[in-house]
């Protein structure tokens, strides 16, 4: 799905305003529990860098993003850590990681993208690795502010991860209304 939205001043600013009292901290509460202290991070799609501070105080994390002009906020805003340019679909980087974290990012590929995302990610993790990713749970998909918005359910995550992924944690949670987004975790197989 192209569109700019993430990628222009105007709506990186709105997006940070929109977003600015949400954070993955209940998230990286249940990543804790599977994912030792100190282990190698790649957080896919930081955008403002919210989770990505909560997730540096327990791993070595590499932040991304495919938009520059979150990119280059992060990198004034962070000036001694890494952040990669890197497409969520591709994920074009020969380092290895002991897990991938993303908070509402997938939701924004098409299940054919998330299948390649997720070969990708198979790749780019070292031996028993870990995945935390966060959906918004419905049916279907839309267009929202000219970006695709593709809902998943348990069954369709299920579906999509379990040949590659033990599943160790699929559950509900709320963001803003009750039981409206999915959180997994898995370890590679
Ligand atoms: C809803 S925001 C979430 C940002 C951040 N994770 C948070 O929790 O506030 C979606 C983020 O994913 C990024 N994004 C969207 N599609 C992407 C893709 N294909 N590859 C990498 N990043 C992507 C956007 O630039 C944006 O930073």
């Amino acid at each position: 799905m192209n569109s700019n939205y993430y990628k222009t001043e105007a709506s990186v600013e709105e997006y940070i305003k929109l977003a600015k009292d949400v954070n993955g901290g209940q998230l990286i509460e249940k990543l804790n529990n599977y994912l030792p202290s100190n282990s190698s991070l790649l957080e896919i799609g930081s955008g403002p860098g919210t989770d990505f501070r909560l997730l540096k105080r327990n791993y070595n994390v590499v932040g991304s993003d495919y938009s520059t002009e979150f990119l280059n906020r992060l990198r004034s805003n962070n000036i001694k850590d890494d952040f990669f340019n890197l497409d969520a679909i591709t994920i074009e980087t020969d380092k290895k990681f002991d897990g991938i974290y993303s908070n509402k990012v997938l939701q924004h590929l098409t299940d054919e993208d998330l299948s390649k995302s997720i070969l990708r990610q198979i790749d780019i993790l070292n031996s028993g690795g870990i995945i935390c990713h966060s959906f918004w749970k419905g049916e279907g998909s839309e267009i929202f502010k000219g970006l695709l918005v593709n809902y998943q359910t348990a069954e369709s995550l299920r579906n999509l991860f379990e040949d590659y992924f033990e599943i160790l944690l699929l559950e509900e949670y709320n963001e803003f209304e009750d039981g409206d987004s999915l959180l997994l975790i898995g370890k590679k197989k």
